[in-house]
């Protein structure tokens, strides 16, 4: 799989590219790659933004340099959109990210993400550039970096080879073999910490019995969440 991450800020994704579990897929399958959008503006001085019509606060991401270093990357024209490449807008306003979405962009050959700053990109970059607009949570962040770097994460520990055990991924909070509900609860040595003791069915050795406690303690986790 490609990953491209088109920012204003590419060294965030320094510390990034530099984890394990990142390297580890970049050593298999994955070829990450980070791209300045400043680097190719077609404006003078470096610019990329402008003020917004109709007035307001702060600036607005150009749809001219979203697309220029779209085509500078891909050698396409970037409104026809390449089968086999999502290019997601991070946006607070956008699509909200789950396991599923996740699941979906692991799938995809190439994965473009690109990051507003500001107040976001001018309307035409989601309208015209991506094929999906995501947001990671219902709160505003200062850019679509940390968002990125969430997407991109989700992403890469699904790819093969990026996790230590294969299976960590599979059965794992609000994936389709819970069901989407969130994972049961973990226990590790001690067994006896300050009187608080590991359930006792999953010292048992029974895989069968071990498998339904943890099947019910993540219907209990999803039946609380519901309520809260
Ligand atoms: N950019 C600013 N806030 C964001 C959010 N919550 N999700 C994705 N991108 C964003």
């Amino acid at each position: 799989m490609k990953i491209d991450v088109f920012t204003l800020f590419p060294s965030w994704f320094d510390w990034f590219a530099g984890q394990r579990h990142v390297r580890n897929a970049c050593a298999g399958t994955l070829e990450l790659g980070f791209v300045d959008m400043r680097a190719t503006t077609p404006l003078t001085a470096g610019q990329v933004d402008d003020t917004p019509y109709g007035g307001g606060a702060g600036m607005v991401i150009r749809v001219d340099v979203v697309e220029a270093a779209l085509r500078a990357r891909y050698g396409t024209d970037p409104r026809e959109h390449e089968p086999g490449r999502r290019v997601v807008a991070m946006a607070a306003g956008g699509r909200q990210f789950d396991d599923a979405l996740a699941n979906e962009l692991a799938a995809a050959e190439q994965l473009t993400l690109l990051c507003g700053r500001y107040e976001g990109f001018d309307e035409r970059v989601n309208e015209h550039l991506a094929t999906d607009v995501v947001s990671i949570g219902p709160y505003v962040l200062a850019g679509g970096e940390l968002a990125a770097m969430v997407v991109c994460d989700a992403v890469i520990r699904k790819l093969p080879g990026a996790l230590g055990h294969a299976d960590s991924a599979i059965e794992e909070s609000f994936s389709e073999a819970l069901g989407g509900a969130p994972e049961y609860p973990h226990y590790t040595r001690p067994v006896d910490w300050h009187g608080q003791r590991v359930p006792e069915i999953l010292l048992s050795g029974d895989h069968a019995r071990i498998a339904d406690w943890r099947r019910a303690r993540s219907a209990e986790r999803l039946e609380e969440r519901s309520k809260s």
